[in-house]
C-alpha cells in the first residue's frame, strides 16, 4: 500500500463507500441471505460462488479464492492504480483525497508509465510519418476520410522499412512495437501500414491497430499484442474520441470495424464505437451501458452476423437493468456501416436505426426460427429454449414485458406449469457458505463473529492465557484481538484491511465470508460470542490440567504455583 495518503482517510473512505452499489453496478447482485450473491467476474462460472458481504463490506469468491474491498475491487475490475481506485471512490462520496505533503498525487507504477510514453512517442511518430506519404493520404481520401477525422483519431502511419520506430528497446518490446526473431534480431510490428491508435478512457495510447494500404499484403489488419496497458477483451475503440466530441449522447452504435467507426465520424455520427476483432464481452457491454443507457449493436445481415449478435445478445442479458435497452440493426447484404453510411448518408443510416430490432424482438425472432410453436410440445419447447435467457435478466419489468410477448407471440395463457418451465430456476445454486455447525468451531466462530462486530472484543476480557494452547488458528484470533483493542471503534472492513498482504489474509476473508448455520437475521451474535469464548477457555483449562497431570504421572514435582494453579483448573473443571 502507498504510505502517501493517509490510514486516517483510507478507513474513512471505507466506512462511507458502500461496496455492494459499487460492485452492483458493475456485475449485478442477487440477494440471498444476508449475502449478495452474482457470478464471479475474476473466473469462468455458471452457478454463483462470489459473495458480497454488506456488513462487512467485501467480497470473496468460493471458488478462485479472490478476495477485497472497495479499492482493491476497483483494482482488480476496473485496472485501476491503487491511487486512482481511492480518487474515483473518494468522488463518488465527495471527499477529497489528502496527499501528505511533498508528494505528488498520482505518481504511479513508474513501469506503466514508461510503457505509455513508449507508446505515445509511437503514436506522434506515425501522426508525423502520414504527413509525409502520400500513398497513406490517398488511401484515406480515396475511402473517404478527411484530415480533420484522421486527426480527431490520431490516424498515423508506418512506412515500408524494418526499423523505424525508436526508444527504449526492452520497453518497444513489451508493447509489442518491436518483435523478436529467432536470431534475436529485432524489427518493426507495424510496417506499411495505416495505423489505429487504440486509447484508454483518459486518452492514452495502449495498443495499435494497422491496416494495409496495398491489397496484396496480409493480414489485413494487424493489433497489438496483449501487455500490461493492454487487454483485448476489455477495450473498446473509439470511447475516447466519442467522449471528447460529446457531451449528451443518447445512444452508442457498436461496429465490428476501425474503418467502420472513422467513416461513421467522418458523415457526423461521433458515437460509434468498435470491438477489436473479437466477439464483445459482458465487460465490454457494460462498461458501454455505464457510459449511455441505449446501445445499438450494427452487425452485417448474413448469417456470420446475425451469430455475433447472439452472442451480443448473450452477453448483454445480465447488464439489463433499469432504463438499458440494448438493439439490434442489421445492415443491407453486403454492407458494413461504413460502406453504408458512405453510400446513402447519415439521414439514411439513422432511419435505418430507427428501425432496430428491440433485444425481445431478436431474442423471440431467432428462437422463433428454430422451431414450430403450433402444438403443445413446440410450444414448451419453446419455452424451454427461453429459459436461460429469460432467467438471466436482472429487470423485473422487462421479464414481464417477455411474458405479455410469449403470450402474444404464442397465442397462449400462461399458467402455472408454463411460468414454471420459464421461470424454473434450477435448485443447486444458493447458500454456498452455509458450513455445517460442526464445522464451525470455537475459534472460527469468534473470528467470524469479530468481522462481523468488532466491539464483541471488549468483553471477553484478558485471552493471553490461549496463547499458551495448541488450537488451530487462535493466534489469528489474538491477533484480532489487538487490533481492535488498538483501536476499539475499528468498523469491519477497517479490520479487514489491517490484514492486507498478511500471511493468513485469505484465510480471514474465507472465514469472513461464510454463514455459520445457526446464524439467520435475527440471531443475537453476543450470546454466540460469548459462548464460543467460553469453549476457548474450556479448551485451554483441559490442555494445561492435562499437561500438569501428566507431569504427577511421570513422577515429577509441581512446585508451589503450579500447585495452586492445579486447584485452581480442578476447580474449574
Ligand atoms: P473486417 O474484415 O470486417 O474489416 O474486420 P473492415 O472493418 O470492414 O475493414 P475494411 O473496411 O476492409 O478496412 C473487422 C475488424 O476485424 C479485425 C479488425 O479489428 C477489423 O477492424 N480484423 C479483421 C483483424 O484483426 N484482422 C484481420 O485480418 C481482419
Ligand atoms: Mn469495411
Amino acid at each position: 500500500m502507498s504510505g502517501r495518503i493517509p490510514r486516517q482517510f483510507i478507513d474513512d473512505l471505507l466506512n462511507r463507500v458502500d461496496i455492494v452499489e459499487l460492485i452492483d453496478a458493475r456485475v449485478p447482485l442477487k440477494k440471498k441471505g444476508r449475502e449478495y450473491w452474482a457470478c464471479c467476474p475474476f473466473h469462468n462460472e455458471k452457478s454463483p460462488s462470489f459473495s458480497v458481504s454488506q456488513n462487512k463490506q467485501f467480497y470473496h469468491c468460493f471458488g478462485c479464492q479472490q478476495h477485497g474491498n472497495a479499492i482493491s475491487f476497483l483494482m482488480d475490475y476496473d485496472h485501476m492504480e491503487f491511487v486512482e481506485a481511492i480518487e474515483t471512490l473518494a468522488q463518488q462520496v465527495g471527499l477529497e483525497v489528502p496527499y501528505e505533503q511533498g508528494q505528488a498525487p498520482t505518481k504511479q507504477n513508474a513501469y506503466t508509465d514508461n510503457l505509455f510514453t513508449t507508446l505515445q512517442n509511437c503514436t506522434a511518430y506515425y501522426q508525423a510519418e502520414l504527413k509525409n506519404h502520400s500513398e497513406a493520404i490517398d488511401y484515406l481520401k480515396q475511402r473517404g476520410i478527411s484530415g480533420h477525422t484522421a486527426k480527431n483519431y490520431a490516424i498515423g502511419f508506418a512506412p515500408k522499412g524494418w526499423h523505424h520506430v525508436s526508444g527504449d528497446e526492452k520497453l518497444l518490446l513489451e508493447s509489442g512495437m518491436l518483435i523478436k526473431n529467432e536470431q534475436g534480431k529485432t524489427y518493426d510490428r507495424f510496417r506499411h501500414r495505416l495505423i489505429f491508435p487504440i486509447r484508454d478512457r483518459r486518452g492514452r495510447t495502449i495498443a495499435f491497430g494497422g491496416r494495409v494500404i496495398d491489397p496484396e499484403d496480409n493480414p489485413k489488419y494487424l493489433n497489438s499484442p496483449e501487455s500490461a496497458v493492454f487487454h483485448k477483451g476489455e477495450e473498446i475503440y473509439g470511447l475516447y474520441e466519442l467522449k471528447q466530441v460529446n457531451t449528451q449522447i443518447d445512444q452508442i452504435f457498436i461496429t465490428e470495424g476501425y474503418m467502420d467507426v472513422v467513416a461513421l465520424a467522418e458523415h457526423g455520427v461521433t458515437t460509434a464505437v468498435a470491438t477489436l476483432g473479437t466477439a464483445i464481452s459482458a465487460l465490454q457491454i457494460e462498461k458501454l451501458f455505464r457510459t449511455v443507457k441505449t446501445l445499438v449493436f450494427c452487425f452485417d445481415g448474413d448469417l456470420a452476423g446475425r451469430k455475433a449478435a447472439w452472442r451480443a445478445l448473450e452477453n448483454s442479458l445480465a447488464s439489463l437493468k433499469e432504463g438499458r435497452l440494448a438493439r439490434f440493426l442489421f445492415l443491407p447484404d453486403g454492407h458494413d456501416p461504413d460502406t453504408y453510411i458512405q453510400q446513402f448518408g447519415k439521414a439514411e443510416f439513422f432511419r435505418l436505426a430507427q428501425k432496430a430490432s428491440t433485444l425481445t424482438e431478436f431474442l423471440f425472432d431467432e428462437l422463433l426460427s428454430q422451431g414450430e410453436i403450433h402444438s403443445p410440445e413446440g410450444r414448451s419447447q419453446f419455452l424451454d429454449k427461453l429459459r436461460p435467457y429469460y432467467t438471466k435478466i436482472p429487470l423485473q419489468s422487462l421479464k414481464d414485458q417477455i411474458l405479455r410477448d410469449v403470450e402474444k407471440r404464442l397465442s397462449l395463457e400462461l399458467d402455472d406449469r408454463l411460468l414454471q418451465i420459464i421461470s424454473g430456476e434450477p435448485a443447486r445454486i444458493i447458500n454456498k457458505n452455509v458450513i455445517p455447525e460442526q464445522h464451525w468451531t470455537p475459534t472460527r466462530l469468534a473470528i467470524n463473529l469479530l468481522l462481523q462486530q468488532p466491539s464483541l472484543a471488549t468483553q471477553a476480557g484478558n485471552l493471553d492465557e490461549l496463547l499458551e494452547t495448541d488450537i488451530p488458528g487462535v493466534d489469528l484470533l489474538l491477533q484480532l484481538f489487538d487490533q481492535i483493542h488498538e483501536s476499539p471503534d475499528i468498523s469491519p472492513q477497517n479490520l479487514l484491511a489491517r490484514f492486507a498482504g498478511h500471511e493468513h489474509e485469505e484465510h480471514l476473508y474465507k472465514i469472513a465470508a461464510m454463514t455459520p448455520a445457526m446464524l439467520d437475521e435475527n440471531t443475537e451474535i453476543e450470546p454466540m460470542f460469548q459462548d464460543a469464548i467460553r469453549r476457548l477457555r474450556q479448551k485451554y483449562v483441559e490442555q494445561r490440567f492435562q499437561k500438569l497431570n501428566q507431569k504427577l504421572l511421570s513422577g515429577g514435582q509441581l512446585d508451589e504455583f503450579e500447585k495452586q494453579e492445579y486447584r485452581q483448573l480442578q476447580h474449574k473443571k
